[in-house]
């Protein structure tokens, strides 16, 4: 094909295209079957591979992603993004109507539109083409997002019209879509989303539009920015209009001549609510007419002619089947009601915690009631209330014990405390949550000993505390379930390392009370060395301006007791580092964990290409290769990693996932 034929055919094909996906995405109604627009998107992509000059920005093909970014860049809205005011009752939808008519009069209608439940966009238009669209940031200032934008089919890449124009919408993933991207990442063992809008947020996050593409996002467009020297009269006529030029628009939204119909509007969606293919927090109420809205104007962060009315978090009944307890690491007891399974705003939920005996009396909580439950903020299961109504008289009060559930000795209330305390320091579920404390990632950050691993530790008695770990071997290791030659070795390897982690993370790793990870780092960058530390006074602590009187108090009290001062002497004598090494920055190559190491990466990293992996790993001292061998010391794997993955699992080869190895880096 000569170039002239070329540069039809592809007018043609994107004409064709633009128009398939217009059906699919924006109205819902396919008109060829998927596998007609795979052919047709295949020729176009070969015929702009064949005549690069042919490539355009708004051109389908764009939406399969573009190279991975670095970063994003930031943009300024011209016109803030602004948020909304809030209506929690009828009341409160009441009291809005009646502030908008002291302005407008009583000449006002209302457009009620669903409040889509996911991340608000601003989409720039010029002569038709997309060219830029934005996260909302602060209002002022958001991040450039415009090459994962364009992976969403519903959102176009010319408009009908050839407009200059800027339009606002949510940008949301489908229930469905958000199921099944969760189904995939429990099988592939990834942290799952908590609800479908974490998951648009982490996709529109992705510096590799590659994986925005398979997310499925969908918009729905609300606003234009700028609605002014259009001629439109009215909100309803803007949304009208953006529907013309191909914008997807909600077909839920109703004008309303009253703020009664308002109020029957928001309770009709109550329940309806959960039938629809996407989630929504609420309906969203606007004066319609665009005059009337200038009249009422803004307040610093919203318009006062807009209010959200937000839908009261959803709430089911179920059994309270029993209260168990759990010891904590600072020997906090925690009652915590075991429930019959039950799904709330979208997930099951089994376990809420109940907090402290205080909470289980004010509630009047027995045994085998019927509870009222709920998801505070969406996500922390919650007892909200017992239905005592439905009690059948076999109910029966829950006594805390005055016992420790672990080892039996006396609980205590602290002053000014409602929560009951073991204080027993050997209390083995002290130590076991220690344990787990000591080992995790901000702390002592030692690898292949998760939560299930230190309860065999405990319960076949290979350790009793934290200096134990620095005493395992390899046969009483190798007796535990699930722990082969090479996962042994792996966790000896990793507790040999840890010894040489800068003092931050083991102050961090002690547990001390009030002394977080950030803390933990100010106390040795101050000290320098454990000696000093555990010599501090408490004014020297005071002294430090991040440290206050609790925190100061809190450290001095545990340096003094004798099984703090054993402990600690105890891991210097096994070669635990008790000094601080400087930030990690600034580390030279030769202390990096990269150092003289040989290392492939595999998949799809997000956050970075592999060209920039490579030079950091380089930078540290280390070697990139590209197959896995027996000799391969670290294999870092990305999304869809495939058989580097399983050879180096074959191997034993160490693994890690890209966020470890951002973290270690430092990036
Ligand atoms: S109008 C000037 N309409 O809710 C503010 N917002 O706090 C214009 N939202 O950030 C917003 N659905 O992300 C509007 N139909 C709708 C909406 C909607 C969802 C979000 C939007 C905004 C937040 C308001």
């Amino acid at each position: 094909m000569d170039r002239k034929d070329a540069e039809e055919r592809v007018k043609e094909l994107r004409q064709l295209l633009d128009k398939y996906g217009y059906y699919y995405y924006v109205l819902d109604q396919p008109l060829v079957p998927d596998s007609e627009y795979d052919e047709k998107m295949q020729e176009l992509m070969k015929l702009e591979e064949e005549f690069p000059e042919l490539q355009s920005n708004d051109s389908p093909t764009v939406r399969v992603g573009g190279p991975p970014l670095v970063a994003f860049e930031k943009v300024q809205h011209e016109i803030p993004m602004m948020s909304l005011g809030n209506a929690f009752n009828e009341q409160d939808l009441y009291d809005f109507d009646r502030r908008v008519r002291q302005v407008t009069g009583d000449d006002v209608q209302y457009t009620c539109e669903l409040k889509i439940d996911g991340l608000a966009v601003s989409l720039s238009y010029e002569n038709g083409s997309f060219i830029q669209g934005a996260t909302r940031g602060d209002g002022t200032t958001g991040e450039d997002i415009t090459s994962n934008l364009k992976t969403v089919g519903s959102i176009p890449l010319r408009l009908q019209k050839a407009a200059d124009i800027e339009v606002r919408g949510e940008v949301f993933m489908p229930k469905r879509s958000f199921e099944n991207l969760n189904k995939d990442k429990e099988q592939a063992g990834e942290m799952l989303f908590a609800n479908p809008r974490n998951a648009a947020a982490g996709s529109l996050r992705q510096l590799d539009p590659k994986i925005a593409a398979r997310r499925n996002l969908d918009i729905f467009l609300y606003a234009i920015a700028d609605d002014k020297g259009m001629g439109l009269k009215t909100h309803h006529e803007a949304i009208a209009y953006m529907k013309e030029l191909g914008f997807k628009t909600n077909p839920e939204s109703q004008l309303c001549q009253s703020i009664e119909e308002v109020v029957e509007y928001v309770n009709s969606w109550v329940d309806r609510r959960n039938d629809l293919m996407y989630e929504i927090d609420g309906i969203v109420i606007k004066v319609d007419n665009l005059k009337q809205q200038q009249e009422l104007g803004y307040t610093a962060k919203s318009p006062r002619w807009a209010i959200a009315y937000k839908f009261p978090a959803e709430e089911k009944i179920t059994t309270l089947t029993g209260i168990t307890l759990s010891v904590g690491r600072t020997g906090v007891v925690t009652p915590t009601a075991e429930l019959k399974a039950v799904k709330v705003a979208g997930t099951t939920v089994q376990r809420a915690s109940l907090h402290n005996e205080d909470l289980i009396r004010e509630k009047d909580i027995k045994i085998g009631d019927q509870v009222v439950v709920k998801k505070a903020g969406d996500i922390i299961p919650e007892v909200v209330r017992v239905l005592d109504d439905l009690r059948e008289g076999h109910e029966k009060d829950f006594e805390m014990p005055s016992e420790c559930p672990a080892c039996g000795s006396e609980l205590v209330r602290l002053e000014k405390e409602v929560a009951l305390r073991c204080i027993n320091p050997q209390c083995p579920a002290q130590m076991q949550e220690g344990l787990i404390h000591f080992v995790s990632r901000d702390a002592m950050n030692i690898d292949g000993l998760g939560e299930k691993v230190i309860q065999q530790l405990f319960t076949h008695q290979l350790v009793a505390g934290i200096a134990d770990l620095y005493k395992l071997e390899k046969e009483e290791l190798l007796k535990l379930e699930r722990m082969g030659e090479k996962s042994v070795q792996n966790l000896l390897n990793a507790i040999e390392a840890s010894k040489q982690n800068s003092l931050e993370k083991l102050i961090f790793g002690l547990g001390i009370r009030f002394v977080g990870s950030k803390a933990a780092r100010t106390l040795a960058e101050h000290f320098k060395t454990m000696e000093q530390l555990r010599n501090a006074s408490y004014d020297d602590l005071l002294a430090i301006h991040e440290v206050g009187e609790k925190m100061a108090d809190s450290i001095v009290s545990y340096f003094d007791k004798p099984e703090a001062a054993a402990l600690l002497d105890e891991l210097d004598a096994l070669g635990v580092n008790m000094k601080y090494k400087g930030p990690k920055k600034a580390e030279a190559a030769s202390d990096s964990i990269f150092n003289g190491k040989t290392i492939v990466l595999t998949g799809t990293l997000e956050k970075l290409t592999r060209k920039e992996a490579k030079e950091k790993i380089e930078a540290f001292g280390g070697k990139v290769t590209g197959s896995v061998s027996k000799s391969t010391d670290l294999l870092i794997a990305g999304a869809d990693a495939g058989s580097k993955l399983t050879k180096a699992k074959e191997y034993g080869v160490e693994i890690w996932e890209e966020d470890r190895f951002l973290e270690e880096a430092e990036l």
